[in-house]
């Protein structure tokens, strides 16, 4: 069924691309995801048939039937993966294969083909050498990828389509939140809304997940803070993640512990990234579950130190201080604790092709 009858991308050039003056402007200081590049890459799916069509050429719009069954039944996924600008003028994707398999994962939670990983891996290459110029250089600043699919066959039956779109775009960023990279922020303790369930889909990255957490995430802003934290949803207790980054906590003894992988947590490869580098420097990481009101003790007696949230697009961003209906405490000083940036910076320096890689991370693009 998911038989791939084209293996190589067609690449054709944006004819009129955005003047070098005015990228040279919007590179500057780009809000996150709100500035575009000026290719995207496309791949087709149609059941029988396969993958096909594949092709980067110029961006634009995607021409939808009001009936496309993405539109009604949300069979969508998506993926986060940052280039990064070399010291030597070069360019580097970090992880792809990582952003590949979770992507298959990702597609069959959903009922959706998988893509194979060569064709994800070529497609974000291809991308990321014609939208070269696109990756800023500033620090803390990336060319962000997104690569998505939708289900494009016009029906409203519910059932997984035969059709779907498979995109990639792009777009220069800065920092995620807007007080910069290093700044703390503060949380909000969600024990009305919770974000997935054993079962559900919380540890595929579906566009779902995210109109669901959206709520929630409007309570933490009204309650001026900067993102949202869920619990799980059987007991209420237990620390699951941020509405779009994975959590840490670091103790007094200098040890890490972050949330298990068990099916309502996104697999997050900074996640992963992390817990290598942590181990690597000879520091204990833990993945177990952490209470919040475990936590809310741990940060009153000084047991615990530090906390930090990470994901693509926060990096590595240190939480501050904690609120709730029930809670409200602040972690250390309420600022960047030092383990959260040390290990910030020996990923951000592995990421920006500063330190070496024993892992092989970095996939040299051009
Ligand atoms: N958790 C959620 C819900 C996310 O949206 C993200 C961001 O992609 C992460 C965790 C972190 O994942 P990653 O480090 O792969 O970007
Ligand atoms: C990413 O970090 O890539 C994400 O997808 C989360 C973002 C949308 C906040």
């Amino acid at each position: 069924m998911n038989n791939v009858v084209e293996s190589t991308l067609s690449i054709e050039q944006n004819p009129n691309p955005v003047p070098a003056a005015e990228r040279a402007r919007l590179l500057e200081s780009p809000a996150f995801g709100r500035v575009f590049t000026d290719h995207m890459a496309t791949i087709r799916y149609t059941e029988g048939k396969g993958w096909h069509d594949a092709k980067v050429g110029a961006r634009g719009v995607i021409p939808t039937d009001p009936a496309t069954q993405v539109l009604h039944y949300a069979q969508e996924i998506f993926e986060g993966m940052k280039a990064y600008r070399l010291p030597d003028g070069g360019g580097a994707l970090f992880r792809p294969d990582a952003n590949a398999r979770r992507f298959q994962n990702s597609a069959k939670r959903l009922a959706m083909p998988a893509l194979p990983e060569d064709l994800f891996l070529q497609s974000v290459r291809e991308l990321v050498k014609l939208d070269r110029e696109w990756i800023p250089s500033g620090e803390g600043s990336a060319l962000y990828l997104r690569p998505f699919m939708i289900a494009t066959e016009v029906a409203l039956g519910v059932k997984p389509a035969a059709e779907y779109l498979y995109c990639v775009i792009a777009c220069p960023v800065g920092a995620y939140f807007k007080g910069g990279a290093s700044a703390a922020v503060t949380i909000w303790v969600s024990d009305t809304y919770t974000r997935a369930a054993p079962g559900g889909t919380g540890d595929a990255k579906c566009g779902g997940n995210y109109a669901a957490s959206l709520l929630a995430q409007a309570e933490a802003t009204r309650e001026g803070c900067d993102q949202v934290v869920f619990l799980d949803a059987v007991e209420r207790r237990w620390i699951e993640e941020l509405g779009g980054m994975n959590v840490f906590f670091v103790f007094e003894d200098g040890s890490l512990q972050t949330p298990p992988l068990t099916g309502t947590i996104l697999p997050g490869i900074t996640r992963d990234s992390l817990i290598t580098l942590a181990r690597d420097m000879g520091l204990t990481v833990r993945e177990e579950p952490y209470s919040i009101d475990q936590w809310q003790a741990d940060a009153q007696s000084g047991r615990l130190r530090e906390a930090f949230a990470c994901g693509t697009a926060a990096v590595v961003t240190p939480i501050g201080k904690v609120k709730g209906h029930k809670h409200n405490f602040t972690i250390g000083d309420g600022g960047a604790g030092v383990l959260t940036t040390k290990l910030k910076a020996a990923l951000v320096e592995l990421q920006n092709g500063r330190a070496p890689d024993p892992h092989s991370w970095l996939d040299r693009v051009f």
